[in-house]
């Protein structure tokens, strides 16, 4: 798919990798819709996207909340007049053990609450399969063909302190080859991309002592760049045989 003048959706888009993928399709022409919660985040990255000369909308919403989402897309499509391409990128982490367990006495003394889990489901799963469904409706419809992205993550094949989180990512990537069987027949592929770490304001925010130790770990020696993911997102948009597949972004480094 050429980008250029492509209205393409980016949820998460106020800040983080959100952010980059917007300034890296706009430098390829491609018109922006750009979804958060943060209103001040997403006029940042619209007045940048603005400055390459392309067109950005921001749009206020909460992508877990079904009513928000439909109308979030009747509002770009009535904005835009159409939908192109969509990246699942919003998300959230709320970390911590499933069980956490007193050493000397061998007993249970804390457990990853249900608040917990269910925070990190509404937006990262749940928000996934309602802009996801929503962009693939719209498309359907218009008759365009279009191109969708969940933004999955390394730690999808399981992490420590990350039940709630892992799931969803897991979650995603397996959403993207269901869509990519279910909707190729109208001209809409799905993928996902599972990135390592890298250098964001979720990321960054963690203690300098263990982010040092997982630079330390990682092949590359280093966290990965929020650019070296956007270019993954314009190369998938770009590839129109890639279809249903994940791909990582990550140093080399296997958690
Ligand atoms: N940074 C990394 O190292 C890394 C690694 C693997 C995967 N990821 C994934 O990449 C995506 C982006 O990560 P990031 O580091 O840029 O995160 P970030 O926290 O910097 O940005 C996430 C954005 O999503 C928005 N958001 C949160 N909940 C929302 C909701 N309910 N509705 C709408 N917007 C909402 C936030 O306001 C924020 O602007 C996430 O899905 C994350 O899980 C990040």
């Amino acid at each position: 798919m050429q980008l250029n003048d492509k209205v393409i959706v980016i949820t998460g888009g106020g800040r983080g990798l959100g952010r980059a993928m917007a300034l890296e399709l706009a430098d390829k022409g491609a018109k922006l819709a750009l979804v958060d919660l943060d209103q001040e985040g997403l006029s940042e990255t619209a007045g940048l996207c603005a400055e390459k000369g392309v067109e950005a909308r921001t749009y206020e919403c909460n992508v877990s909340v079904e009513g928000d989402v439909e109308k979030l897309f009747n509002d770009v499509v009535a904005d835009f007049g159409t939908v192109n391409g969509l990246v699942n990128n919003a998300g959230i982490t709320r970390d911590g053990l499933f069980l956490k367990v007193d050493r000397e006495t061998g007993k249970v003394t804390k457990k990853m609450t249900l608040d917990q889990w269910q925070l990190v489901m509404d937006v990262n799963l749940t928000g996934t399969f309602l802009c996801g469904r929503e962009a693939a409706a719209k498309m359907i419809d218009l008759g365009v063909e279009g191109c969708i992205i969940n933004i999955s993550s390394i730690s999808r094949n399981g992490n420590m302190g990350q039940t709630n989180y892992t799931a969803t990512k897991a979650g995603v990537q397996a959403m993207a080859v269901t869509w990519a069987k279910e909707l190729s027949r109208y001209g809409i592929r799905a993928a996902s991309i599972a990135p390592g770490y890298i250098g964001t304001e979720m990321v960054m925010s963690m203690k300098p002592e263990a982010l040092d130790k997982i630079a330390a770990g990682i092949p590359a020696k280093r966290l990965g760049k929020p650019e070296e993911i956007a270019s993954t997102v314009t190369f998938i948009m770009e590839n129109d045989y890639i279809n249903g597949r994940c791909i990582e972004v990550d140093g080399a480094l296997r958690i």
